[in-house]
């Protein structure tokens, strides 16, 4: 029944002494769908902008939810209509409870709804036509007992008051009986005349309290009988009966039984029910002869819990009484805990801390007492508990750090067991996935890495390629590789080294030479894609290895063309006599280094030999008056690279004692003014270098005999112009080949022109650095500085 404009609301509420507030409001049935019933944020104290944050939700605990909560305002409102009689029936005080929930923290309201009753049901009898059947010898005060209607509303809305239709022969007597009804009955007023009238017809009106007040009639058919009657008596005005629930059909609950003091039909008795929900006509039958009351349907005590009836016993003559019948149904423990996940936050952070809250868990038990009792718990072997919270509710937290990549998700098993006997149990499985946190840097397979390249390769050619790992989930294991900017022998590495971004191969960019360089190192980076990203490096080491790419370089005597440069060769040497030597150097290393020397083409092959190795010539014989003055030597210097490379040089010798006896050299054009000069000076010099040499070969024969160690078997100093120089050169001894680094005392060349002094001279100004020094006596050390070197590669030279 609508009441519309039924605007105000009774609201009531209190702060129960709990920790927590609980709220109750009163408000009429029936209210409009969206009508307010309060303001709950306000009457808790919460703040209704953090409503929606705080997850705040009506729970009905899987009942029908007939309020609302606006998360904007805080207002509770009406959800579905409210009848109060279909919720609580006849009790005289009807509730809804509910619980208001909020999360972080967890926190539980209890709100209560108190239904008001509307006056919107009338008062209805049992029957439409009430028969009465009165003998008329039936004295004066008479009382017949009539069923009292029935209005669903309740309190004032119920049944107040009942008026007879004015007539000649009956009052109406109402009182209060003992179960809290009413006795109905008419009283007989003035003697019935069957004779007169065999029938009286009376309405009979029951009305509310209601403003306005309704009512309902019925008809009341009086027979005029010629014999007297008593009515049955039920045994006991009231049966209290206990039935378990679940009780099978045809179980007896109660028999009734009434008597009549009347002889034959008129003390046969017939049972009916007077008054029954609709509910309990499903659970009950009575039979009409014996007033067995048994079970013919499902017995539930979380559906009703106490059934009332009302049974009437009636005679031949219709003369009745009733008796109520409370049924109580006990409970059995028949309800397995439910178990509700109120909320879960799933994902979790693997970076949540333990104690984090992750889920809220509500479990609930339909039975009572005991039988509602309820234990929670959670396997052992997750890092997650169970922490009781508020009343029946648990929180779910961590106890432990997680790590996605050793478990990227649980599977909680939640075990909720009540008290009965026995006792049941139920489970809840949760899934809880872990969200990825970028906290595994990439990983590379090795921290350093070397990988081999021969010189001359092509660009663009693959070297080696680095490979890393990452965990993590996604962009946060996902890797790019890059090389970490700077510079190796002052090349910027991307003019080097190039990596492919997605798969870790490194490429060659450009063609190295063994000769420039022979190793360099590199970072590598691998960087994910997370936010911040995290990288971590790795050194890869290229080795260049040597190819035979460069031919041996005769350092002296000079490169073919200068046919001036000549050996003066003593008549007076004797067999095995050093007489020269030939100097050459090769760029390359190892194999490709060394050096061997051979004669080619001799004036006379068997004066000179060469040394296979040293490249020291020496005499074969004596030299004899008969021999040649003039002796042309063709030299190839072969490396022992695959294939090998040479070079070959052109040595003259002559000899003579005497620069004189030169005629070529007079054939050679001369300055005339200078040619004096030119000849003292070569015999000065000539002198000086065998007073040298001579001086040096005793010095070194000395210093051979004492180190026991053939070392030095000619001794000259010979400017090595620095450019010819390659780093390796210092350390060809460690490689294995022949030692090219001779020490000499003496400078012994020929050559009569004034300009070959200056050889020395110039060398030394131009690019011998100031810090040359001398060691001992017998070694001179040059570093050579290389001017294509951008960084200085210091080489030690010894010659
Ligand atoms: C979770 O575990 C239970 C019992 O251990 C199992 O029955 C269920 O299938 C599991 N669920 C998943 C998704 O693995
Ligand atoms: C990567 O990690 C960040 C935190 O470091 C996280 O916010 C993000 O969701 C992660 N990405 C994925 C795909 O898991
Ligand atoms: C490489 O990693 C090390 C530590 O692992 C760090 O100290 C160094 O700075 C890194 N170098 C570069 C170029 O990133």
């Amino acid at each position: 029944m609508e009441h519309k404009g039924f605007a105000f609301v009774f609201a009531l509420f209190f702060l129960a002494s709990s920790s927590y507030g609980d709220v109750s409001y009163s408000f009429p049935e029936e209210m409009k769908g969206g009508s307010v019933i309060g303001n709950i944020a306000k009457d808790l104290g919460l703040d209704p902008n953090r409503l929606s944050a705080r997850k705040a939700r009506i729970d009905a605990e899987g009942k029908r939810r007939y309020c609302d909560i606006n998360m904007r305002t805080g207002d509770l409102t009406v959800n579905d209509r409210i009848d109060r009689e279909e919720l609580c029936s006849e009790k005289i005080t009807c509730q809804l409870k509910y619980e208001l929930m909020l999360e972080s923290p967890l926190e539980l309201h209890r709100i209560t709804l108190q239904i008001q009753d509307n006056n919107d049901n009338i008062p209805v009898f049992p029957n439409d036509i009430i028969k009465l059947e009165i003998r008329e010898s039936a004295a004066k005060g008479s009382r017949y007992r009539v069923n009292e209607a029935h209005d669903a509303d309740v309190g004032q809305n119920a049944v107040q008051t009942y008026t007879l239709q004015i007539n000649d022969h009956f009052v109406l007597a109402v009182s209060p009986n003992v179960d809290g009804g009413k006795n109905v009955e008419l009283v007989l007023d003035k003697e019935l005349d069957r004779e007169k009238e065999q029938e009286v017809k009376l309405i009979l009106t029951a009305a509310d309290g209601g403003s306005p007040p309704r009512s309902g009639s019925v008809e009341i058919h009086v027979t005029v009988l010629d014999a007297n009657d008593n009515s049955p008596l039920f045994s006991q005005p009231v049966y209290r009966v206990s039935l378990p629930e679940n009780s099978p059909l045809d179980t007896l609950v109660v028999k009734v039984s009434a008597t009549d003091a009347d002889e034959g039909p008129n003390g046969d008795v017939t049972y009916g029910f007077s008054r029954i929900s609709n509910k309990a006509r499903k659970a009950f039958s009575l039979d009409p002869t014996t007033g067995e009351i048994k079970v013919t349907g499902p017995i539930d005590f979380e559906d009703e819990a106490q059934y009332e009836l009302r049974v009437e016993a009636k005679d031949g003559f219709g003369l009745s009484t009733d008796s109520k019948i409370i049924i109580e149904i006990s409970d059995v423990n028949d309800n397995a805990p439910v178990i509700l996940l109120k909320s879960l936050s799933d994902p979790v952070s693997e970076s949540a801390p333990p104690g984090t809250e992750v889920g809220i868990i509500n479990v609930q038990d339909r039975d009572s007492e005991n039988n509602r009792n309820v234990r929670c718990s959670i396997q052992h072997d997750v890092p997650f508990k169970l922490v009781p919270s508020v009343k029946k509710y648990y929180s779910l937290v961590t106890t432990n750090n997680l790590d996605r990549e050793t478990v990227s998700a649980y599977n909680i098993t939640i075990t909720a067991t009540d008290e009965g006997t026995p006792p049941l149990s139920s489970f809840k499985y949760v899934q809880l996935s872990v969200a990825d946190v970028n906290d595994n840097p990439p990983k590379f397979e090795h921290q350093s890495l070397s990988t081999h390249v021969t010189e001359n390769n092509k660009p663009g050619s693959s070297l080696c390629s680095v490979t890393a790992t990452d965990p993590d989930w996604r962009q946060n294991g996902t890797i790019m590789y890059s090389l970490s900017a700077g510079e190796v022998h002052g090349f910027p590495v991307s003019s080097l080294l190039s990596i492919n971004g997605d798969t870790g191969v490194i490429h060659a960019v450009r063609s190295f030479d063994y000769e420039q360089f022979r190793s360099f190192n590199v970072q590598v980076v691998a960087r994910d894609n997370g936010s911040p990203p995290l990288s971590s490096n790795a050194t890869v080491s290229v080795f260049i290895s040597d190819e035979n790419d460069n031919s041996p370089q005769i350092l002296y005597p000079a490169p073919d063309g200068n046919s001036f440069m000549t050996e003066m060769v003593p008549k007076t040497v004797q067999a095995n006599s050093l007489v020269s030597k030939v100097i050459a150097v090769d760029a390359d290393s190892g194999q490709n280094a060394w050096l061997s020397y051979h004669i080619m083409k001799s004036t006379d092959p068997g004066l000179f030999t060469i040394s296979l190795h040293s490249g020291e010539i020496k005499t074969l014989r004596d030299i004899s008056e008969s021999d040649v003055m003039k002796q042309t030597l063709v030299v190839a210097v072969k490396d022992n690279g695959k294939p090998a490379l040479s070079a070959t040089c052109t040595m003259y010798l002559l000899i003579s004692d005497n620069l004189a006896e030169v005629p070529e050299l007079k054939d050679m054009s001369f300055d005339e003014s200078n040619s004096k000069l030119t000849s003292y000076l070569i015999i000065a010099l000539v002198s000086v270098c065998t007073i040298f040499f001579t001086f040096i070969v005793v010095a070194f024969a000395t210093r051979f005999c004492r180190k026991r160690k053939p070392r030095m078997l000619f001794d000259g100093a010979v400017a090595i112009p620095s450019a010819y120089i390659s780093p390796n050169y210092a350390d060809v001894e460690g490689a294995g080949t022949l030692r090219s680094s001779y020490n000499y005392d003496g400078y012994l060349t020929t050559g009569s022109r004034t300009s070959d002094f200056k050889f020395v001279g110039s060398y030394s100004d131009a690019t011998m650095p100031a810090d040359q020094t001398l060691k001992n006596s017998t070694l001179s050390v040059l570093h050579a500085e290389r001017p294509y070197h951008d960084t200085m590669v210091p080489s030690e030279v010894c010659f």
